[in-house]
């Protein structure tokens, strides 16, 4: 009787703990199913290159919301002193920002573009500006071929156009005998208001930067063609600079008279040359302008 009395006793102490145990065990599935349940996410980062950073900060946090992802952060690393990112920075070329990140349910997700590459435009080289060349002009008039030489050299000097005024009635040798007080030349150069009309087409001033005027003296002063293409043009605030040639006068005033029918342009004093100058004259006097 004492054994089967303790054999009951042992029965019954195996039942409690199975029970105990049960009970416990429930008690921790209960717990379990309170938790929410954690399983392995992935999230793929799109590749961001060349976007704006707020842009790609933008992008991930759409993807991630609508991957179901809860609670991350995405952070800029730094904005390389700019208050406005999207304005002045995107991700470079070479930094690709994109990588796997594994994460559990409930873990914080954080992801940092950080960009060694970054750049800002205002930090980038400036391009080398293309000055445009100085546009130069050189106007000349010339009928035995002495100015028209210098101003073929000034021409090459300054890769200048050159423009030839061409009397609308040639000078004939006769015209031009300065020996005889009749001839047409000189009849011209005694009348101050003669005005030998232009033969050659007109040409179109704007874009010259620099224009050089040349001619001959003819008794002490500039022919009378000149005074007709200078009255006939709009030099603004273009830069002229007479020239000329002579047998030994100066240019004198004939710059100054040049200047005064023009009634514009910013005329330079000028200067005058021989028949016989030379190429290294015109560049030393081109040069001293400078
Ligand atoms: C009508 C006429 C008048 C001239 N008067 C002068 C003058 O007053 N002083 C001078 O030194 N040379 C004078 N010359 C010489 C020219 O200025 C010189 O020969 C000049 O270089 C000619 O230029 P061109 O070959 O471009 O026409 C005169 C020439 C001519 C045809």
């Amino acid at each position: 009787m004492k054994r089967l009395w303790k054999m009951l006793c042992a029965v019954f102490c195996i039942v409690v703990m199975l029970c105990a145990l049960v009970a416990c065990g429930k008690e921790k599935d209960d717990k379990k199913s309170d938790e929410p349940e954690k399983k392995a996410a992935t999230y793929t980062m799109p590749d961001v290159t060349g976007m704006f950073y707020e842009d790609a900060m933008l992008k991930i946090r759409e993807e991630l919301q609508s991957a179901g992802f809860t609670d991350f952060e995405v952070h800029i690393a730094w904005y390389w002193g700019t208050s406005d990112p999207k304005a002045a920075a995107h991700i470079s070329g070479s930094d690709p920002h994109t990588g796997t990140v594994i994460v559990d349910n409930g873990q914080k997700v954080s992801i940092i573009l950080s960009a060694p590459e970054l750049y800002q435009d205002n930090d980038r080289e400036p391009e080398e500006e293309e000055n445009e060349p100085e546009k130069v002009l050189v106007v000349v008039f010339s009928v035995t071929g002495h100015t028209k030489n210098v101003a073929q050299m000034i021409a090459e000097i300054e890769d200048a156009d050159l423009y030839e005024i061409i009397p609308a009635e040639p000078y004939t040798d006769e015209d031009i005998d300065y020996k005889n007080n009749n001839c047409r030349a000189l009849k011209e150069q005694y009348d101050a208001s003669a005005r030998p009309a232009i033969g050659s087409e007109k040409i179109d001033l704007s874009g010259y930067m620099k224009i050089y005027i040349g001619y001959p003296i003819w008794a002490g002063s500039e022919p009378r063609i000149m005074d007709t293409f200078v009255e006939n043009y709009d030099f603004g605030s273009v830069t002229v600079i007479p020239f000329c040639t002579s047998g030994s006068s100066g240019i004198g005033l004939t710059g100054t008279k040049l200047a005064t029918l023009a009634g514009s342009g910013n005329w330079e004093t000028g200067k005058r040359f021989p028949a016989t100058a030379t190429k290294a004259d015109i560049q030393a006097w081109i040069d001293s302008m400078k």
